[in-house]
């Protein structure tokens, strides 16, 4: 049938998701899948009724593609899509509440805080220590996102998040190696690809060194002992199980240098698919190819 893939849309991340949707909709070409693009940053989303679909590919990030808004209007329609529901959709694209979801579910996640205009800056600092993470509480790829290494910077970094996002998180910082762990399946059947220690230039992990650098060097097998990995593995698993998450998802984690204990830092449910992403890269790791990556994703809608 007629495949529909989304991409573009209208959040910060509207140029990854243009990357992601081209490498999609190429492999699915490739693969004499009927797939068309939609872009519905540019079209109102509901003309994708128009389109007489039959499934579609979400390779939207950010809020309105990966937050549940748009699975919403497509259960409306009764169009199948890749990836999770409303709810696990909603759910992680919320930092503030996924963190909540995963502590009261008993895993690790750094100590946080949700900042307003009106804060006791030193409380926060007092509270979460320093560097701090500032960030868009909706917001991927590292947008708005601030490591606060002073007191006095704190306010103009709650300012920049702020001027993105009506929330607003600070989370104390875990230094030591950023992981990444894929997820596929659901509920029981659910399980872990291979995880990704990322090395990125001046250790700093940002929109430019994500997508634009060449320098930044992805290592996967890890390198970390079989047991770490496999703490890992089984964290970012039950992360994505207590979010409800379906098909795929990634979570990012930090393993704290000094402890060697593993922290979440928040699930990707429509994780990037360019040809600087992880997920691709993981599941290259683990044998299979991009373009069969794609295939397999869009053959879980008829789950
Ligand atoms: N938010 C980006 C697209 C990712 O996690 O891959
Ligand atoms: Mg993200």
């Amino acid at each position: 049938g007629r495949v529909g893939v989304l991409l573009g849309g209208r959040s910060g991340e509207r140029e990854i998701s243009l990357m992601s949707g081209t490498g999609v909709l190429e492999a699915l070409l490739s693969r004499g899948v009927d797939a068309h693009g939609f872009d519905p940053g540019l079209r109102c989303p509901t003309e994708i009724a128009k389109e007489k679909f039959d499934r579609v590919f979400i390779s939207l990030h950010g809020r309105y593609g990966e937050d549940g808004t748009i699975q919403g209007l497509l259960d409306l329609l009764d169009l199948p899509y890749t990836g999770s529901g409303v709810l696990a959709s909603a759910l992680a694209i919320d930092k503030i509440t996924t963190k909540r979801i995963w502590l009261s579910s008993g895993l690790s996640t750094p100590v946080f805080e949700e900042l307003t205009a009106d804060c006791d800056w030193s409380a926060v600092v007092k509270h979460l220590g320093l560097p701090l993470i500032v960030k868009p509480a909706h917001e991927g790829s590292s947008l708005g996102l601030t490591k606060v290494q002073a007191l006095e910077d704190l306010p103009a970094a709650y300012k920049l998040a702020a001027g993105m996002d009506k929330k607003v998180i600070a989370e104390s910082c875990i230094i030591g190696d950023e992981l990444t762990c894929p997820l596929v399946g659901f509920g029981d059947s659910a399980e872990a690809l291979p995880v990704i220690k990322i090395i990125p230039p001046q250790a700093n992990y940002d929109f430019h060194n994500k997508y634009f650098s060449n320098e930044t060097q992805y290592l996967c097998p890890t390198g970390l002992s079989a047991e770490v990995n496999e703490e890992v593995q089984a964290l970012a698993l039950a992360a994505y199980k207590v979010l409800g998450c379906k098909t795929w998802g990634r979570a990012d984690v930090m393993l704290d240098k000094k402890t060697g204990k593993p922290y979440l830092l928040e699930m990707n449910t429509s994780p990037g698919m360019t040809s600087h992403s992880l997920v691709p890269m993981a599941a290259n790791a683990a044998g299979v190819e991009y373009a069969d990556l794609v295939l397999w994703l869009l053959s879980q809608t008829l789950q």
